[in-house]
């Protein structure tokens, strides 16, 4: 169902892999609501995933750039405008996400820091790279919406969550500093969302994923939030109808962030 939320909006998303993305799912619910966008990746992820089938699908352009490099984020943002016919752009998603370490399986005793500083700089410092090269370009309209995607690894204790929970710690925090900036200079708004864990490339590199998914899946009131459903919430923060939501870390988890535990849970531990 579309109610039209990003008509006349333009807008950048970051991180469509395959189907099963956050940011495929959103692509795909932002053109439905009206929104005109460019997708961006990774150059190897050109190769790896189906970026371009999308592009296809939603009649729009794909702009590979590594969003860990200032010479490819400036890149991005030229050919977005010229894309845009020379217009500035209303949202960026930065939904982008990955740890050497938790690839390589390395024990969090035994971590690799030349991966560590990889996976802070691919997953959390690239997002304030993006808004900083955003500034200095002045690409962003003015009530303009900018979005991060968070765990909730940030705030409690996950073990095979590795370094990325330091990442999303520290992507959360650049929400914080770099909101206050932009919506002082440029009345725009910068949030994250931190969303149940979701069957997606980068989810199902985490091991035991399929346990800690079942396990909110049962705490949570409300069951896990899907990609589909985080697209949602995602095109409420690029509409016009959250203009003062901002500097927030806001929980999409079906209730589980202030869940102890769950009559589903109770039940299973009896057993
Ligand atoms: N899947 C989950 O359980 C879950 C839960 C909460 C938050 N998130 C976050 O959601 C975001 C999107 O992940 P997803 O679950 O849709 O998985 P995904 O694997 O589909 O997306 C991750 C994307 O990051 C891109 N990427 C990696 N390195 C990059 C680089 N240097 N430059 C540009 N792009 C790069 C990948 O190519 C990929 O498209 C990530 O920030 C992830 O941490 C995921």
């Amino acid at each position: 169902m579309s109610y039209n939320l990003l008509k006349g909006k333009r807008g950048i998303i970051t991180g469509a892999l395959d189907e099963n993305s956050i940011a495929w799912q959103t692509a795909v619910r932002a053109v439905e609501e009206g929104a005109e966008i460019v997708l961006t990746n990774a150059p190897v992820a050109m190769r790896m995933g189906k970026i371009q089938e999308l592009a296809d699908q939603l009649n729009t352009i794909v702009i590979p750039a590594d969003a860990t490099s200032l010479e490819d984020i400036e890149n991005l943002y030229k050919k977005a405008q010229e894309h845009f016919g020379g217009e500035n752009i209303d949202f960026i998603l930065h939904s982008i996400g990955m740890s050497p370490n938790v690839r390589k399986g390395r024990e969090y005793g035994d971590l690799n820091y030349d991966y560590y500083q990889k996976s802070i700089d691919i997953s959390a410092l690239s997002f304030h790279k993006m808004m900083q090269v955003a500034e200095k370009m002045d690409i962003l309209n003015e009530w303009g919406s900018v979005v991060g995607l968070s765990y909730i690894a940030a705030q409690r204790a996950y073990p095979d969550y590795s370094d990325m929970s330091q990442a999303k710690a520290v992507l959360e925090s650049i929400a914080r500093s770099f909101g206050q900036r932009l919506g002082e200079n440029k009345k725009v708004r910068v949030n994250t969302i931190s969303q149940s864990p979701t069957p997606t490339t980068a989810g199902q590199g985490i091991s035991g994923f399929n346990v800690f998914l079942d396990y909110a899946d049962m705490l949570s009131p409300l069951g896990n939030a899907t990609a589909g459903e985080c697209a949602d919430y995602i095109i409420t923060l690029f509409s016009d109808l959250t203009k003062k939501v901002t500097m927030q870390n806001l929980f999409h988890d079906g209730g589980f962030s202030t869940s102890g535990i769950s009559h589903a849970l109770v039940e299973r531990l009896s057993k």
